[in-house]
């Protein structure tokens, strides 16, 4: 099978872990579609660009994206960043490098590449990116609750976590839309394992 199944939904959603665990128990890699971003993001920090600037020196990078069955590695002209994907610093970049067509552009090329099957989390994953998707998936969570998931993953107080989401929700809201076709699944009042099982009952439906 080369199916393809897209997990979107906005930052903090829960996306990337119910992403890894529908594809673990499907027995396909997982790929998140914002690590890329993120990595275009530490480009800008490592060159002290600006996101315009970014535009015109994608070529100058070989970005890769390798899956393995437990996570993503990002590899910069062979050396692994994806230690470094997940700071402040890269959170409060990334949402201005997302904007930008071109690295919208670039990073879409790069995913549409990667042979199915596999599960992938986004923003525009269904919508956009793979239209022609087996099974879509759009999660949801009050900022609240995301902000209480988020707390654990990053060195900063719940009130400075909630304020990032918000500015998140804002910058990133023109590719956020779902799908049209896609399962909409709130999960503010389900645990991880819930959100799996509720994915995996309409994949078996
Ligand atoms: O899912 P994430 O938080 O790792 O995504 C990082 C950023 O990348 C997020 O601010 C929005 C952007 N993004 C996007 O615009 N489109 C995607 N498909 C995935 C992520």
């Amino acid at each position: 099978m080369n199916k393809i199944i897209t997990i979107d939904g906005p930052s903090a959603s829960g996306k990337t872990s119910v992403a890894k665990l529908v594809a673990g128990r499907l027995g396909v890699p997982y790929i998140s579609s914002g690590l890329l971003y993120r990595a275009v993001a530490l480009m800008c920090l490592l060159e002290n660009a600006s996101t315009e600037e970014i535009e015109g020196r994608l070529g100058k990078y070989r970005l890769e994206l390798r899956p393995t069955p437990e996570s993503n590695h990002i590899y910069l002209d062979g050396r692994d960043v994806t230690e470094s994907l997940h700071s402040l610093e890269v959170d409060s970049a990334v949402s201005a490098v997302a904007q930008q067509p071109k690295v919208r552009g670039y990073v879409n090329a790069v995913l549409r590449r990667i042979p199915g099957p596999f599960v992938i989390d986004g923003r525009d994953m269904g919508s956009t990116v793979f239209p022609q998707a087996e099974h879509k998936f759009y999660l949801t969570a009050s900022p609240e609750v995301r902000a209480q998931r988020r707390v654990p993953e990053r060195d900063a107080a719940y009130d400075t976590v909630l304020s990032e989401i918000l500015r998140r929700d804002e910058a990133d809201k023109e590719q956020s839309a779902p799908a049209r076709d896609a399962v909409l699944l709130d999960t503010s009042h389900l645990d991880l394992d819930g959100v799996v099982r509720a994915v995996l009952g309409h994949i078996d439906r």
